[in-house]
């Protein structure tokens, strides 16, 4: 059977299925457990299933973006994938001037003064092979996408819904809080929650009382599965809706200390 991703706009090319053996005998190369939705086979790459976030994970795995043998994606091509998952025009710009900063940085372009401002303003790609190598890592993250999927972090992970069955912005903040005890540090705060932030706003819905939420199935699919969950549908995120749900996310951790 074919499974399709919920995307609309994509449709999720099935990885290439280990095929029996004229023989009839099982076939030798099983799903890699680190890398299960076969992003290294896609790209033909081993780097690619060490791409640390499942945003540009589940773009890839989707075909939103085009990546070339090198690693290296358009900024033509993430202002794209950005708008097809919702994120609208302030966000989205102020995304992209933040990321060409630190393409310039993983690509040892200097950033300081005017010159450097203009090599900010042209630079044209990002190369996501490198992201674990980047700036943007930061202590206290899941570590579900950390050197590899990691099976046990996404449960850890998910075993923060509180009514067993959804993922809202308190469980996520209870979940980032959790990981700062284990690995402190403000700076790691403050990027896990807007990851979160951004995470629920662009694949999550809202119930009847508009709470934001996903699904423990939906987290698996974007973390694991490198898929968007079922019947998605496009949000507005801007910057109201990502900085209520930080905002929500803060005051929940506040309250906790
Ligand atoms: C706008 C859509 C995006 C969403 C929803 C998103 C979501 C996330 C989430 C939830 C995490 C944390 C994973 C975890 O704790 O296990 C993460 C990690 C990461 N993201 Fe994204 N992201 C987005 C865009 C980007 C972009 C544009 C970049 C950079 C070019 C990026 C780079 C990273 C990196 C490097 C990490 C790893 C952080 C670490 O492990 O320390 N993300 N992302």
């Amino acid at each position: 059977m074919m499974i399709q991703s919920g995307c609309p706009f994509h449709r999720t090319k099935p990885a290439p299925q280990p095929q029996p053996k004229p023989d009839g005998q099982a076939p030798q190369q099983p799903v890699d457990s680190t890398d299960p939705a076969g992003l290294g086979q896609k790209l033909d790459n081993p780097k690619a299933g060490l791409i640390p976030c499942p945003w540009w994970r589940t773009v890839i795995n989707n075909d939103m973006v085009k990546v070339d043998h090198d690693g290296n994606v358009s900024f033509k091509d993430l202002r794209q994938a950005l708008k097809q998952t919702g994120v609208t025009f302030g966000l989205r710009e102020v995304a992209i001037l933040g990321v060409k900063r630190v393409a310039c940085h993983m690509a040892g372009v200097p950033t300081g003064g005017i010159t450097g401002f203009m090599n900010v303003l042209n630079m044209d790609r990002i190369n996501v092979f490198d992201l674990p190598k980047s700036e943007l890592m930061h202590n206290g993250d899941s570590g579900t996408l950390r050197n590899g999927f990691n099976q046990a972090n996404l449960e850890r992970l998910i075993s923060y819904s509180s009514d067993g069955q959804r993922i809202t912005a308190k469980d996520l903040a209870d979940a980032n809080q959790k990981q700062m005890e284990a690995d402190p540090g403000e700076a790691g705060r403050k990027f896990g929650i807007a990851e979160y932030s951004i995470l629920l706003n662009i694949f999550g819905k809202k119930d009847e009382s508009g709470e934001k939420f996903l699904t423990k199935e939906d987290v698996t699919k974007i973390f694991k599965n490198n898929q968007f969950p079922d019947g998605w549908e496009k949000n507005k995120v801007g910057f109201w809706a990502f900085g209520s749900s930080f905002k929500e996310m803060s005051d929940r951790q506040k309250e906790a200390r």
